[in-house]
């Protein structure tokens, strides 16, 4: 493994009860009392969660800042900048998903700061400081509640880009598994499986030994697909719910990337293809991880027979062939089983985009940690996902 320093300050409170600890949380980390409250478009409302939340915040002054969109946008950012900076917002509550908290990750850091956001993006300007916030998660897929980690789309130049900053993990994160009951079933499974994308990025990594990991992202995975299935099948299946969340959350929190940095190369390709569809993110590496796995495992064959014992308890006696054969049809049955989509074809796209994604995931030359990508084998990739 490479030298590694783990940190994690967001408290994570879990439960039925976790959403009514909000006053007590919000107290912990300001005295003032002008609260931004940040969420997606509406599905809060229609839930009533929104309604629980205001009786829970009747000391505070609480603005809204509705409207941020899945793949979240620059714009929107900009806007509620604004509106913390003339506010004079004490602390950011995050009411969403993994786009509500990214953009509000965004906001936190922009509005102490005289730079365009984009410039935090792009690594043009560091941030130093950040207004505190905290979330309250309504879809588990992302691990964005207790990650530094933040994505923001510029629709003008169709670019999305990560970037991230110890200043931005949330205070706290609240995860009540009953939120997750009216989510509809295609964001029920985006979610599966980008968690599950999440742990195969670190599986495949770049230590020569990551056994405790390996051990943690098997067992994690084999949960999330199990609960995946009654969930989907009963979405109001409190323990099923309850896996799935956690799950998530543990997935990408640095848990299960101590000691390396995981591949990342599919969420890569992915970020370029939904920089110009907009498609969800969890579609798209639905259809770009088996494709991925298909084209790497030529280079790397030992680490996917591996995968195949480790998850889908692969035979030992059969061939190294074999069993990766097992493995990539293993994730890619169980996603087709559960609706997930399998080609780009699905959302018409076609060819012709393919040197445009190519050049946006190269934009910092070859990349992937366990498998280096460069052009060829990235047009490769989408192909093999055509
Ligand atoms: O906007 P509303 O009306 O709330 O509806 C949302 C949205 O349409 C809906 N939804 C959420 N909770 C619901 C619900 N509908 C009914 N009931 C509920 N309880 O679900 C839709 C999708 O929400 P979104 O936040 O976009 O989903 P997700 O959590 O998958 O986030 C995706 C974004 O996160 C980025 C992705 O690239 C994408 O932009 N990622 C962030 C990462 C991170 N910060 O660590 C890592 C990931 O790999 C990923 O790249
Ligand atoms: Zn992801």
């Amino acid at each position: 493994m490479n030298s590694f320093t783990f940190y994690n300050p967001t408290q994570l409170v879990f439960g039925k009860d976790s959403i009514e600890k909000l006053p007590q949380m919000i107290a912990q980390f300001t005295e003032g009392k002008k609260i931004l409250m940040t969420y997606g478009g509406g599905s809060m409302k229609k839930s009533g969660l929104h309604d629980r939340i205001m009786n829970l915040l009747t000391d505070f002054e609480v603005t809204e800042f509705g409207g941020i969109e899945p793949n979240p946008r620059l714009e929107t950012v900009k806007r509620a900048v604004q509106v913390v900076k003339e506010n004079d917002i004490d602390f950011i509550l995050a009411v969403g998903g993994g786009s509500v908290i990214d953009g509000t990750k965004l906001i936190s850091a922009a509005s102490t700061s005289d730079h365009d956001p984009w410039d935090i993006v792009t690594r043009k300007a560091i941030p130093e400081s950040a207004v505190p916030f905290g979330t309250i998660l309504t879809i588990s897929a992302t691990g964005s509640e207790m990650n530094a980690g933040s994505v923001i789309t510029n629709w003008e130049t169709n670019e999305k880009l990560g970037w991230g900053s110890p200043l931005v993990f949330p205070k706290f994160s609240l995860l009540n598994p009953e939120i997750l009951y009216t989510l509809p079933e295609n964001q029920t499974v985006n979610g599966i499986v980008d968690s599950m994308s999440h742990l195969l990025e670190q599986y495949f990594n770049e230590a020569e030994n990551s056994a405790i990991g390996d051990a943690m992202i098997a067992g994690v995975m084999k949960q999330i697909m199990a609960a995946g299935k009654v969930a989907l099948k009963e979405p109001q299946n409190y323990e099923a719910r309850e896996t799935l969340m956690l799950g998530a959350t543990v997935a990408l929190n640095g848990f299960m990337r101590m000691g390396y940095n995981g591949d990342w190369a599919t969420h890569n390709l992915e970020h370029a293809v939904s920089a110009v569809h907009d498609i969800a993110h969890g579609a798209g590496l639905a259809i770009l991880f088996p494709a991925w796995m298909k084209y790497v495992s030529e280079k790397q064959p030992a680490r996917f027979a591996q995968f195949a014992e480790d998850v889908f308890d692969a035979d030992s006696s059969l061939s190294e062939e074999e069993k990766i054969q097992t493995g990539i049809k293993g994730i890619e049955d169980y996603w087709t089983s559960i609706g997930a989509p399998s080609r780009l074809s699905d959302f018409n796209i076609s060819e012709e985009d393919f040197e445009t994604f190519a050049e946006k995931t190269l934009f910092n030359g070859p990349f992937g940690n366990f498998c280096k990508l460069d052009r060829e084998d990235v047009l490769a990739i989408y192909q093999l996902a055509q």
